[in-house]
């Protein structure tokens, strides 16, 4: 069987709602005939059911780019696995970076988000990726391990068919220094490989994962004709219509 092909933008606090029905618009007029893609874009929370709604029986879906654990309570600002569901989200995005290192997400909280994700049918797009300074420090792997490795703790090989995993290195987002392909070609296949020593050869083998950092129209050919690179996760570049579906008509 082969990998799913995941092109997926994530708009971060950008767009009010008026430009975002707009550009969730131009997006579904020009992915009409791109095959087997799969189209995902993660709009503001407040707008993510409106943008649901007009991506229904599309070939695009829909996430947030955060939510709680826990499936209610006394959590002021937070929002609920139910409340994601409810708006018609398929994907949450886990640990991007800025949770992580904005916000001060540890490892448990990713770990605990995406155990709630799967109990909600929610899949997991669970972010990893090194700071600067590991990688000049040559901790890259060892950084992607812990994440990989605590991030998935008690998902199960079943479970693993709803987990998707995005290489994101810190340094690369939103600097304009993208990886190079073959860079980001040997992280993958390093997170595949610790994935293939949580599970099997065939869950590795079948768990998309996306490269995100300064993804553009001009690099993303180099990076998409890499083998174990399944798709992208893009920020800027996914704001603009044109702009982001030149990426996800990539040849
Ligand atoms: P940029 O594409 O703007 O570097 O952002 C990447 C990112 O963080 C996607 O989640």
């Amino acid at each position: 069987m082969a990998r799913r092909k995941i092109f997926a933008g994530n708009w971060k606090m950008y767009k009010k709602r008026q430009e975002a029905l707009d550009l969730v618009k131009g997006l579904l007029a020009g992915i009409a005939d791109i095959g087997e893609r799969e189209v995902v874009v993660f709009p503001p929370s407040p707008w993510a059911k409106d943008v649901a709604d007009l991506c229904r029986g599309s070939q695009m879906a829909v996430g947030m780019q955060n939510m709680h654990f826990e499936q209610e309570g006394a959590f002021t600002g937070e929002v609920s696995p139910l409340m994601v569901k409810d708006a018609g989200c398929r994907y949450i995005l886990i640990g991007h970076s800025e949770r992580r290192h904005v916000f001060g997400e540890t490892d448990d909280d990713v770990n605990k988000k995406v155990m709630t994700a799967l109990k909600n049918d929610i899949e997991p797009v669970i972010c990893v990726g090194e700071l600067l300074k590991e990688r000049e420090k040559g901790l890259t792997e060892e950084v992607l391990k812990r994440q990989v490795v605590k991030g998935l703790a008690g998902v199960s090989a079943e479970q693993m068919k709803n987990i998707v995993i995005a290489y994101e290195p810190v340094w690369a987002i939103g600097t304009g220094k993208v990886a190079t392909p073959d860079i980001a070609d040997e992280a993958h296949r390093f997170i595949r490989k610790v994935v293939e020593g949580l599970y099997d050869a065939k869950t590795a083998d079948l768990v998309p994962v996306l490269y995100g950092g300064s993804v553009k129209p001009d690099n993303i050919a180099g990076l998409f004709a890499k083998e174990h690179i399944d798709g992208v996760l893009v920020g800027g570049a996914s704001l603009k219509v044109d702009s982001f579906l030149d990426i996800v008509r990539v040849k």
